[in-house]
């Protein structure tokens, strides 16, 4: 009874502040309409009466309030042009010198890994004669990040398995004493309460933790641990939990898409209220060498998985069916540095430019951007082209990487 009355009371009596913001949001809807037409041009978001707009993804419609949408309309309509027509490719190469602090580097702080999968893109890239780099190397490495040319921005720590680095807290306290955003890619083994604590108070932004499928015994075969699949959904919720952006990774074939197992993953991550699914298609290195690349109708069906703000395809950015495959690597807006110091295009591509042992790194992005290989368009996977593979047959394989052109083919 009495708390009917508050109800009432609260309504009635609502604060002057409170009926302006209400008429504010009001006048806000309206004026969002024709925005909502324009979006539906260009994102495929369909407005509806009632000032609410439909979204359909994944065969599901979901609806939200058009004014939520309102300002993230000019991102879209950015968005829409870079990443679906290849002029915006163009355009996204010619402005990103412009933009702060764009470009992702992956690190690899280790190649040791408590799994051993099948699929492994970085399988055969331990090299047990060479020293990782040590504690001070590495954070040399991220204090010359912050300051790089290449105006980094995020940094995703990667491997091997990350989490098995006793000192990887240190180098993202270094990370983040920078300001860059840190993400961390894991299989999550190593993913206790007590390490997602630490994560999180580090500030980490995202955790991406791999799932190759939504059947346990699956997953656990394939990467070779057993009770691996329960270990990576309870990391993953646990840092869930402490408020960090989590994710399930996992690669698609053919034969998982059709299987329905990729639909499943996404599945998993809903059930576990986890923020979102990456998806990424077959790359042809390490494990996967010889497979072939996803294609027509498979890369068809891997798009209509693709959701905004939940699925992406490979890169965040990528979260749309309307949005074409831009590998980030090609458009110069990521590259990859080894445990041992080796400034590479891509993690899967076993090729490196220089060492940060023997030279800074900006003399080595420099002379790697120049290269050639920047040149060929980013409409698909660098390591999923046969020139790239016939480009990596002709280095040659001995010898100090400095030597020769430009690149050199790693020791494997
Ligand atoms: C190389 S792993 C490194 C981080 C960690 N060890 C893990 O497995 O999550 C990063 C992601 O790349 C995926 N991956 C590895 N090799 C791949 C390949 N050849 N094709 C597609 N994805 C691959 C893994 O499944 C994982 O989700
Ligand atoms: S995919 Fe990740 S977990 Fe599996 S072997 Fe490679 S680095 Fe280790
Ligand atoms: S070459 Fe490009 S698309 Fe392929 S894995 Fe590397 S960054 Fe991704």
């Amino acid at each position: 009874m009495v708390h009917g009355e508050a109800n009432l009371g609260g309504r009635l009596g609502e604060s002057r502040i409170a009926r302006i913001r209400r008429g504010l949001l009001f006048i806000g809807g309206v004026f969002s309409a024709p925005w909502a037409v324009i979006m539906h041009a260009f994102s495929g978001i369909t407005p509806t009466r009632r000032m609410t707009c439909e979204l359909k993804s994944g065969g599901k419609t979901h609806r939200a309030p058009v004014a939520l949408f309102r300002d993230k309309l000019p991102q879209r309509l950015a968005k829409r042009f870079l990443y679906s027509t290849s002029l915006g490719g163009r355009v996204f190469r010619a402005i990103k010198p412009l933009i702060i602090r764009q470009t992702v580097v992956m690190l690899a702080v280790t190649y040791r890994c408590t799994c051993r999968c099948e699929h492994c893109g970085v399988k055969g890239a331990r090299d047990h004669a060479r020293g990782e780099m040590d504690t001070g190397e590495m954070l040399n490495l991220i204090d010359q990040l912050a300051r790089s040319r290449a105006k980094v921005g995020t940094l995703y720590l990667f491997g091997g398995e990350p989490l098995v680095r006793r000192d990887l807290l240190t180098l993202i306290h270094r990370a983040k004493e920078h300001g860059l955003k840190v993400v961390i890619d894991t299989n999550g083994a190593l993913l206790d309460e007590a390490m997602a604590d630490r994560l999180a108070a580090a500030g980490v932004e995202r955790v991406r933790v791999s799932i190759d499928s939504a059947i346990p015994e699956h997953h656990d075969a394939n990467r070779r641990l057993p009770g691996l699949y329960a270990k990576a959904i309870a990391g993953a919720c646990l840092m869930r939990d402490r408020g960090v952006r989590t994710e399930l990774s996992t690669f698609c074939t053919p034969e998982k898409i059709e299987s329905g197992e990729v639909a499943d993953v996404k599945r998993v991550a809903r059930e576990n209220r986890l923020n979102g699914v990456r998806i990424l298609s077959t790359i042809c290195s390490g494990g996967f060498v010889d497979s072939q690349p996803l294609a027509g109708d498979c890369e068809r069906k891997l798009y209509s998985l693709l959701e905004p703000g939940f699925a992406y395809y490979e890169m965040p950015n990528i979260d749309h069916p309307k949005y074409r495959f831009q590998c980030y690597s090609a458009l110069r807006g990521y590259f990859f540095i080894s445990p041992y110091g080796d400034v590479q295009p891509c993690c899967f591509m076993p090729v490196t430019f220089g060492n940060l042992r023997d030279e800074p790194l900006d003399d080595i992005v420099d002379r790697m951007w120049r290269h050639q290989l920047f040149d060929c368009g980013s409409s698909s996977c660098l390591m999923n082209r046969a020139e790239t593979h016939a480009w990596i047959a002709s280095l040659p394989t001995e010898g100090d990487p400095r030597q020769g052109p430009i690149d050199n083919r790693m020791q494997a």
